[in-house]
């Protein structure tokens, strides 16, 4: 089984490698599959310099680039000036030209001096077999505005002239839209004038003219909405002979709807505000991915080819803090189990990867983390992404007071938060004369309740009976005193037991909800069934009853995403975001149902852990595990429906 399980592995990091192969091939499409790269945001903030920059490509092309990790990107203010006084949202610390356009620093990027601009790391980044991308913000900055500085027409050359005129900064600047998150540095343009339309081409001609491979576009999107700018320049960018891929940023307050705005003009977007090293930020992303999921928006049809959402940077590794005036010093706050939570998460929703932390002093465990071969071969090639709502889950106290309890789901019950669960009661009540054995084949027997609530859809409330395993010294007792009696699992391949008491004997009439724990030899845990259709406990002689109760306790807390491969697998996570650990379950046969054309009666499915390597062998049933706070698991599984 375990041998079963490798040998898939190995032959996705074959595909892996083909991965890198197709991907040179495509140039037509752009953003054929969600990009991968490198951004310097999350561990130089501002203030990168040219041998910094260019020693973590050198890495990349080494490390990453094998794993489709191809653009390497500098992020935002390289035309600052890093001096005293200097800072992310200063004023007059800018290096701009005769025309307004920002160029970078030349004490940061010496290559840059003589008007080369980019031109020369370009080159460099692009003898490396990478792509080169640069951050820009919206419009013009304050200080070209200030400057009142000429605009090229890059048409007819020289300076633009209209109406007999020649134009300038102070014509085309809206002070009135400044970007809100950097007001000072700078601001829109007026894109209903033919100046402000000449600045902006002027900006990407030059960009292109360096060899800019990808442009993160900021203060354009989210609550700096922009739709005239990105038009504008995604109708620029098409002019060009030199593809760029077009990167449009941020992403606080960004709904699907205004993203069908502009998702066809650009190849990625944010979809949410910044993400940093905190559990808050990758909690977040949750219910933004499932929205966008939903909405069909995931590879819609974007610029010169997809278009993809993008939960923004991984901030994983050494990293510096947000908006910083220094470097890379410290470590990602995300515990191990958060970081894989987040990679998990981006895979699922197939977002853009793009590594935050610095490449010089990347640690391993995180580098196996960004390279994982399943997590990267479900960002590039899995399909039918979208979260999976149908999982219930409990909490796992190590004593075991897990409560059981069904979620129910019939979609025109949506609103009420219904469970069935399980309560004991006294064997004389009628309630309780509910329950009758179904076998589901020569090895497994399940105890069904019959009652169905008028819940059609939903799956019946069954338990699986199972003999307990004893040493030789129990299975006298056990013949002596339970004959007959059996262990009651919740699923047919993890062994948690129903258990009625806790540790005393209920004397009282009143319902005491049953709970879960590790299986055991103790009467606690041991059932009969009797003729008339009661469950009766060994220990507390009460017998067990579903009912229904309203309640919201249990999962919030959970998450689920399902994908298929293109080997025809199916990809299950299942994300704890709760404090505490929780067993979390989903059934099967609500696996094929989601997914298109798989609707079916009967499923068995083969299935691993791709975190633990474990096989857990056949599924008929539901699939389940426990899951540490904040972390996830990873399922694959190779199913038959009939
Ligand atoms: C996430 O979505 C669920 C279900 O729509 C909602 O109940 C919950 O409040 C949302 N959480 C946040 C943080 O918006
Ligand atoms: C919704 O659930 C309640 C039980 O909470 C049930 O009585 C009712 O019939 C259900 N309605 C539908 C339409 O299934
Ligand atoms: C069902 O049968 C058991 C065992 O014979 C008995 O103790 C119990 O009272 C019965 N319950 C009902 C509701 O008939």
């Amino acid at each position: 089984m375990k041998r079963l399980y490798f040998l898939f592995l190995a032959g996705l990091l074959v595909l892996q490698r083909e991965l890198t192969e197709a991907l040179s091939e495509r140039q037509e499409q752009q953003a054929d599959l969600p990009p991968r790269g490198w951004n310097s945001y999350d561990s130089f903030s501002w203030i990168i310099s040219e041998n910094e920059f260019l020693h973590n490509a050198e890495i990349i092309s080494k490390r990453l680039l094998p794993y489709g990790y191809k653009y390497v990107v500098v992020d935002f203010l390289w035309y600052r000036r890093k001096v005293n006084g200097a800072h992310t949202d200063s004023l007059g610390f800018d290096v701009i030209d005769k025309w307004g356009r920002v160029i970078p620093d030349p004490w940061r990027w010496p290559s840059s001096r003589g008007g080369k601009g980019f031109s020369e790391v370009a080159k460099k980044v692009h003898d490396m077999g990478l792509k080169f991308g640069i951050h820009v913000m919206r419009g013009i900055s304050t200080q070209a505005v200030n400057a009142n500085s000429l605009i090229l027409d890059t048409i007819k050359g020289g300076a633009y002239e209209e109406s007999g005129r020649q134009w300038r900064g102070k014509d085309i600047g809206l002070p009135e839209r400044a970007c809100a998150w950097m007001p000072h540095g700078f601001m829109s343009v007026n894109t209903k004038t033919g100046a402000g339309k000449a600045f902006l081409r002027s900006l990407y001609h030059q960009y292109a003219e360096w060899g800019v491979d990808f442009v993160k576009h900021d203060c354009v999107f989210g609550d700096d909405l922009d739709v005239k700018e990105i038009s504008h320049v995604s109708e620029v960018l098409k002019e060009l002979d030199h593809r760029i891929l077009y990167s449009i940023s941020p992403g606080s307050s960004v709904t699907p709807a205004m993203a069908k705005d502009v998702s066809s003009l650009v190849n990625m977007y944010r979809i949410t505000g910044d993400d940093w090293d905190t559990w808050g930020d990758v909690a977040a992303h949750f219910n933004k991915s499932r929205d966008f999921a939903a909405a069909k928006m995931i590879g819609a049809s974007g610029f010169q080819g997809k278009s993809w959402p993008d939960l923004d940077m991984l901030p994983l590794g050494w990293l510096t803090d947000p908006g910083s005036n220094q470097g890379p010093h410290r470590k990602s706050k995300l515990s191990p189990d958060e970081q894989r939570t987040q990679m998990t998460l981006w895979s699922m929703a197939k977002s853009p990867l793009m590594f935050g932390g610095d490449m010089r002093k990347l640690d391993e465990r995180t580098y196996g983390l960004i390279t994982h071969p399943v997590l990267l071969e479900i960002n590039s090639f899995s399909t039918n992404n979208m979260e999976f709502p149908y999982i219930t889950g409990r909490k796992n106290l190590k004593s075991g007071k897990g409560i059981l309890n069904w979620q129910s789901r019939n979609s025109k019950n949506k609103s009420a938060s219904d469970r069935r669960v399980l309560a004991l009661s006294s064997c004389k009540d009628q309630k309780g004369k509910g329950w009758a054995v179904e076998t589901i084949d020569e090895d497994l027997k399940r105890i069904c309740w019959k009652d169905d609530f008028g819940i059609k859809d939903d799956p019946p409330v069954c338990l699986y009976k199972k003999k307990p395993q004893l040493t030789s010294d129990e299975e006298a007792i056990y013949m002596q005193q339970y004959q007959g009696n059996f262990h009651l699992l919740t699923t047919d391949t993890i062994d948690f037991c129903l258990d009625a008491s806790p540790n005393r004997k209920l004397t009282s009439k009143e319902l005491k909800t049953c709970s879960l724990s590790s299986c055991t030899w103790n009467s606690n845990q041991m059932w009969e069934l009797n003729s008339n259709g009661t469950l009766v406990n060994s220990y507390s002689g009460l017998c067990a009853a579903v009912k229904m109760v309203k309640a919201n306790f249990i999962s919030s807390g959970i998450r689920s995403w399902i994908a298929t491969g293109r080997q025809g697998e199916i990809y299950v996570s299942f994300f704890n975001l709760s404090p505490d650990t929780m067993v979390i379950s989903a059934n099967i046969l609500d696996l094929a149902r989601v997914l298109p054309g798989r609707d079916s009666r009967k499923a068995s499915c083969r299935y691993s852990e791709v975190f633990s390597g474990r096989d857990y062998g056949v599924a008929k049933q539901s699939i389940s595990i426990e899951v540490e706070m904040h972390a996830s698991a990873l399922f694959i599984l190779s199913c038959t429906f009939s």
